[in-house]
């Protein structure tokens, strides 16, 4: 089937039609249908993540367990690594290596008290979008990963993404967290900092 999902907001990755085989709803025709699908297993997702009572949240395996969970209803490879090349994202043969040494670092982080909870959960979101470990879905994910984080790990709150805006589309609130990203991808954590809401120490 076609690409239903025509009109990308900026930082968004397309899908090339390997990827799209995956849909479990091959009817669908419209970005809009697809956009409720991926919004009801996401809401399923959360359930199951507020029953969960496990602690390794800070590896790997629970990250990659975490995302088919999302989105293992409607797409087939959720929870497995992307094999293509993306606009954005790493070597897609280094994601394995790369994602473990993410999730190995953010546990020294926290054991070693290296950041404020803010800082070290939004350093390791900006990081796991990077490596971009999955074919899609890889904001909504590291945005839930990182809250999760906040929450459990720190005791802390979960960061204010949307800031009343719907950060799937197109808005400025969309254009200041790309360009945190963007900024935290040369090493400056200040605009993604100054876009949760906390100040740089
Ligand atoms: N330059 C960049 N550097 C790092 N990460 C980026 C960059 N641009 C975009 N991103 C991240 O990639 C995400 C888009 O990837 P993908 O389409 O896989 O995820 P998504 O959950 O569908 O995204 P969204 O729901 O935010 O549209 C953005 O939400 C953002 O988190
Ligand atoms: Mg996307």
């Amino acid at each position: 089937m076609t690409d239903p999902l025509s009109d990308y907001p900026v930082g968004a990755t397309p899908l090339d039609p390997d990827e799209m085989e995956g849909l479990r709803f091959p009817h669908i025709t419209t970005r809009g249908q697809l956009d409720e699908l991926e919004q009801a297993n996401i809401e399923t997702g959360l359930r199951w993540l507020s029953r969960l009572r496990r602690r390794d949240i800070l590896t790997d395996e629970f990250v990659i367990a975490l995302h088919k969970r999302l989105f293992g209803e409607v797409w087939a490879w959720a929870g497995t690594f992307r094999r293509t090349e993306k606009n954005i994202g790493i070597d897609p043969l280094q994601i394995g290596i790369e994602l473990r040494t993410l999730m190995d670092t953010a546990r020294f982080w926290k054991d070693h008290q290296t950041y404020m909870p803010a800082e070290a959960a939004l350093r390791l979101h900006h990081r796991m979008v990077q490596i971009h470990p999955f074919p899609n879905g890889n904001g909504r994910h590291a945005r839930i990963a990182a809250d999760l984080i906040l929450e459990r790990i720190y005791n802390d709150r979960p960061v204010d993404w949307a800031g009343g805006h719907d950060l799937q589309k197109m808005n400025d609130r969309r254009i200041a967290y790309i360009a945190a990203l963007r900024a935290a991808d040369s090493h400056d954590f200040g605009p993604l900092l100054a876009f949760a809401g906390v100040a740089l120490r």
